[in-house]
């Protein structure tokens, strides 16, 4: 006697389970997963799974190696490099630099001998000719081929087995005998899904460029996020040279490393000291500036918060954060009003991190809090003191993980005195001034 043994998978994404959901895990979608038969066995016989379980200690933790793309940046953000045969997916508004960026990493991979293989969906070769003799990257191992075709696209890869592809843009290719125009949902997703199944079989480190419209959703299709291994997101602001590049998704490292760059007329460089730039427009002895030692992933940086308190006649005052969390603007007013007595009912507050940093981590509470009382009271915080610490709702000061580098951090850029949690360890060059809760901090600022 023979048995079937049957397996689901989803259209959409690919996941295979050992019975029917209506609703794929993986990928979110409903009513997708379709019965697959994965042959017959023998009832009673061994199953000859393929596959062999080995102990989780022996097994290579870095898997497929990581191919560096010798752009710094880039690689900080992806941990060291592109994993072969993992699809990594760079979004971003139209004129961010995403192009600039594959190109300039392209070029650095074939400069170090890797088949790199550049496909144009959007621009002439000549074009990229153009940029590509001003940022320097005209090794002869990288390939371009103007296609818009996707089953085009996939047969050259197939043909050239390339280390590296990169896809310019996914919006932009589309497979003729599948429905929707290019850009569709439908034709975004098969494209994605496409490009996924062919950097598996071949072992091809997959970049694809897509682009992100105003509200962030990228072309539509967040479903684009599940099929592929890594989302990097490519931001700034197109009127400052300012570019930043972090992991939405990565699996295969962390995803709250920042990488900084700068849009130069030679492509994008490497911001060597983030903490100067961030600094360079401060202005010393303003009333509501405070400077924060934040951890931007596995990097300290030093940025400006800004607070500004205006009397208003409005019944709802108006609390505005920008570049970090509105509900925790909210909660530090509250701290600020009713555990430091400051009186800050009448009055709009907006809060800023100046320079265009997201600061997503609590470490900057206590100077948020700092400089809404400075602002108020109209009295300048020291300039050369550093403020680092949460804030409970108690008041109290906690401490902040990497206190120390954070510490380190603004002594190197010349920060004298830092007002600290309560167990900070002494830090070489500076002075600490330790501090309990906001009232002390508020006191000794
Ligand atoms: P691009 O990479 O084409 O952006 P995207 O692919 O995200 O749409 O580049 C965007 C802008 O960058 C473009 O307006 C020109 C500018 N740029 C520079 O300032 N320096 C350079 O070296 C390059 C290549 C582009
Ligand atoms: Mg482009």
């Amino acid at each position: 006697m023979t048995r079937t043994l049957v397996r689901y998978r989803c259209g959409s994404c690919g996941h295979e389970s050992a019975k029917w959901l209506g609703h794929c895990p993986q990928c979110d979608e409903w009513g997708t997963l379709a019965a697959v038969d994965s042959g017959h066995r023998g009832a009673g016989t061994r199953a000859d799974a393929g596959s062999q379980p080995v102990p989780l200690a022996d097994v290579d933790p870095l898997g497929a190696p990581r191919r560096a793309t010798n752009v710094p940046e880039l690689d900080r953000v992806l941990g060291g490099g592109l994993v072969a045969g993992s699809v990594t997916l760079v979004g971003g508004e139209p004129g961010m630099g995403k192009s600039t960026l594959v190109l300039q990493a392209l070029g650095a991979m074939a400069a170090d001998g890797a088949r790199c293989l550049l496909v144009c969906a959007e621009e002439s070769a000549a074009q990229v000719r153009l940029r590509a003799g001003r940022l320097g990257t005209l090794a002869p191992d990288l390939l371009v081929v103007c296609e818009t075709s996707l089953p085009h696209v996939c047969a050259h890869a197939e043909a050239m087995h390339p280390d590296v592809i990169a896809i310019d843009s996914i919006q932009a290719v589309q497979d003729p005998d599948a429905p929707g125009g290019p850009g569709s949902v439908s034709q975004v997703r098969d494209g994605a899904v496409r490009a996924q199944r062919l950097a598996k079989e071949l072992g091809i480190a997959t970049l694809l460029v897509g682009h992100v419209t105003k509200d962030g959703s990228l072309a539509g299709p967040r479903t684009l996020e599940h099929v592929v291994d890594t989302v990097l997101s490519f931001e700034g602001d197109r009127h400052h040279a300012l570019r930043m590049l972090r992991a939405l998704k990565h699996r295969f490292g962390p995803t709250d490393e920042l990488g900084l760059m700068e849009m130069t007329g030679d492509g994008l460089v490497p911001v060597s000291d983030p903490s100067a730039l961030f600094l360079a427009d401060r202005r010393v002895g303003a009333s509501g500036s405070v400077v924060a030692a934040v951890l931007e992933g596995t990097r300290p940086l030093c940025v400006e918060v800004q607070a500004l308190v205006v009397p208003t006649p409005a019944p709802m005052p108006r609390r505005v954060a920008q570049s970090f969390d509105g509900g925790r603007l909210a909660m530090l007013v509250a701290i600020v009003q009713q555990r430091a007595g400051v009186a800050l009912a009448g009055n709009d507050i907006f809060a800023s991190v100046a320079g265009g940093v997201k600061v997503a981590e609590p470490g900057a509470d206590l100077a948020v809090a700092l400089a809404i009382a400075s602002a108020r009271a109209g009295a300048a915080v020291a300039a050369d003191t550093v403020v680092i610490g949460e804030l409970g709702l108690g008041g109290e000061v906690r401490q902040v993980p990497q206190i120390g580098r954070r510490v380190a951090e603004a002594q190197r850029l010349g920060f004298t005195r830092a007002i600290v949690p309560v167990s900070t360890p002494d830090v070489p060059g500076i002075r600490l001034t330790r501090v309990a809760d906001l009232g002390a901090a508020m006191s000794q600022a």
